[in-house]
């Protein structure tokens, strides 16, 4: 809990007041005046989106008397315009306003206020809202640490570059194509851009060390995503995703490391990101071979998925995904598709 003492010292939360009565406004300035926190006011939304702009306010309090259509269309556009960044907006209704006030809610609001006003609890509501934003600007700014790590590393490394944030679009595109939830698409996504974070605690000579590498080289390029799932630990927000980091190199057939997880003990999103990432991997052209075409990193794959590298159904759904991408790649499937079984026997299956 972030005590008042860190809001007040701040000074400088600023808050934004939407209100076409005069007097309302007074009263709302002598309230949080005295708080320490900067007032803009706007008598509409057409001042109030361009406060918005020019200000950046961290809250905004809109009252819905006049007209609740427009409280709550500014509701959302303020919302909408904030992004993925929470920014909190309490509306100021009626008294017993029964409907306005779940309307209000459903429009975004994260608070509904009935009049007549108290003029502390209301002081008090802001500060709770403003505690809250204040943990969301800092989580963001923690998890943007780590991602800027992560970009960090692939620049360390020119022949990997892009690879991470490749990796992170694809898996989320993965997720979409298997029907998981939007939050999941954005667990996989973060998960893609991290899982070789843990490669930033390792020499940057081992990786771009020719190989063949020795035992003890390869068990300490191992230890990568262990060391990626400690230096992500920390963060509560990203906590969904460390299975995905310590486990994405697991294999189907339990042969993989850090744990010999075997099938279905690997977590979902960590099967996900193994095929993406190995697709990707020999999709882009590296330091030591030539990058293949997409059809051939799906040959390649659909011989590992016998050898038990691959959760079988999942390397399947990947490349009807792929066939869907279409161009080039949807033209040698098809082709592919299209000869006998027998054929099919000694090639792909
Ligand atoms: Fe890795």
């Amino acid at each position: 809990m972030i005590p008042d003492t860190i809001i007040s010292a701040r000074e400088t939360a600023a808050v934004l007041i939407v209100d076409d009565s005069r007097s309302n406004t007074d009263l709302f300035e002598e309230v949080f005046s005295s708080d320490g926190f900067r007032i803009f006011r706007a008598a509409g939304p057409e001042d109030a989106i361009e406060a918005f702009k020019a200000h950046h306010p961290d809250i905004a309090v809109i009252d819905i008397t006049t007209s609740e259509t427009c409280g709550f269309r500014l509701c959302r556009m303020l919302k909408g315009m904030a992004s993925q960044r929470f920014f909190p907006v309490i509306l100021l209704g009626a008294g017993k306003d029964r409907r306005g006030k779940i309307e209000g809610l459903e429009s975004g609001a994260d608070d509904f206020i009935s009049r007549p006003i108290d003029p502390r609890e209301f002081s008090a509501r802001v500060r709770s809202l403003l505690r809250l934003k204040h943990l969301h600007d800092e989580l963001e700014h923690s998890e943007n640490i780590i991602l800027t790590l992560a970009a960090t590393l692939e620049v360390r490394d020119p022949h990997t570059q892009g690879h991470s944030t490749r990796v992170g679009e694809l898996c989320r595109d993965f997720g979409d194509y298997l029907g998981l939830s939007l939050q999941e698409q954005e667990l996989l996504r973060k998960a893609g851009l991290l899982h070789d974070i843990g490669k930033i605690g390792l020499s940057k000579d081992l990786f771009l060390k020719p190989p063949p590498l020795s035992d003890e080289e390869i068990e300490t390029i191992k230890q990568h995503t262990v060391i990626g799932e400690q230096i992500c630990k920390p963060l509560h927000s990203l906590r969904e995703v460390l299975p995905a980091i310590r486990h994405h190199h697991e294999r189907w057939d339990g042969k993989g490391f850090p744990d010999g997880l075997k099938g279905e003990e690997i977590p979902l999103l960590a099967r996900i990101l193994s095929i993406v990432d190995s697709f990707d991997a020999m999709y882009s052209e590296r330091l030591y071979r030539e990058g293949r075409t997409a059809f051939e990193v799906l040959e390649v794959m659909r011989e590992e998925k016998h050898l038990g590298q691959w959760d079988p159904l999942l390397l399947e759904h990947f490349i009807g995904m792929m066939k869907l991408a279409g161009h080039e790649l949807l033209e040698q499937l098809a082709a592919a598709d299209s000869r006998t079984d027998e054929q099919k026997e000694t090639s792909l299956l």
